[in-house]
């Protein structure tokens, strides 16, 4: 019997790679705003905005369509620039929601649903450590994502928690800010990482996929 990922987040850049890695092994299905339309991933379509109880409707709606998930991958992101006065309310909750509530809310839903997530892989970011003038919101959300996923890796009923933490990549997420990309990672080479990373048998991993030069740092392993 194969097994299920779900891929919040998986509908572009290093989700999308990951969730065409995971496709070798796995039963795929991705979410987000834009079909990836790949014939290798089921694509269920999950936008989170500001609005917490649309939120809460829309993956009570997930929850119940999804098959056992074997692997949980929680990549969704998006970049979000200015000093938290100049950021609306309306920013924050949207921040709020899609770096954190939406993977504690969602994370809540399959445990009671299947009494168990066998595998679980939070993304971050070099933000999860490192203060920004301009990106408070995607810091804090960044950081606490972080220490919800340790967290629950300390639940037996949450099997195996990998935090992967990555450097700048050559992804949609920098559109529009005119950013240069030459020196950040493939995204491709990234998942590749991420999902060697969760191969061997571990309780919990945090690891770094730094760049300049593109390297992995395992800054904490926990065996079974
Ligand atoms: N790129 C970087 O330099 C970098 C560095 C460190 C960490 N990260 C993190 O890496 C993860 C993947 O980002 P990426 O670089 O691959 O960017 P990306 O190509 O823009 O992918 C972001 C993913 O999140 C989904 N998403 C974003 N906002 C959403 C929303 N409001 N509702 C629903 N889905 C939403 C997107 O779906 P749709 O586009 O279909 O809506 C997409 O699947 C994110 O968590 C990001 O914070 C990125």
């Amino acid at each position: 019997m194969t097994n299920n990922a779900l891929i919040i987040g998986g509908s572009s850049g290093l989700g999308l790679e990951i969730a065409l890695e995971l496709s070798k092994k796995y039963d795929v299905t991705v979410t987000g705003r834009r079909d990836p339309c790949q014939d290798a991933v089921r694509f269920m379509p999950l936008d989170i905005g500001a609005d917490t109880c649309a939120l809460q409707r829309k993956l009570d709606e997930l929850t119940a369509a999804l098959p056992h998930t074997d692997l949980f991958v929680y990549a969704a992101g998006f970049y979000q620039e200015g000093t938290i006065d100049k950021l609306t309310d309306e920013d924050i909750m949207k921040m709020n929601n899609a770096g954190f509530l939406a993977p504690a809310l969602l994370i809540s839903r399959i445990i009671n649903k299947q009494q168990e997530l066998p595998g679980y892989i939070a993304i971050t970011s070099t933000s999860q450590w490192t203060p920004r003038l301009y990106e408070p919101i995607y810091t804090g959300v960044k950081a606490g994502l972080a220490k919800l996923s340790e967290s629950l890796a300390l639940d037996p009923r949450v099997h195996k928690t990998l935090i992967a933490a990555p450097a700048g990549m050559k992804t949609r997420f920098w559109e529009g800010t005119g950013r240069d990309l030459s020196v950040m990672l493939d995204p491709k080479w990234a998942a590749k990482q991420v999902v060697e990373l969760y191969e061997d048998d571990f309780r919990y991993k945090f690891a770094k996929i730094m760049r300049e030069p593109a390297r992995v740092e395992v800054v904490e392993k926990i065996e079974r």
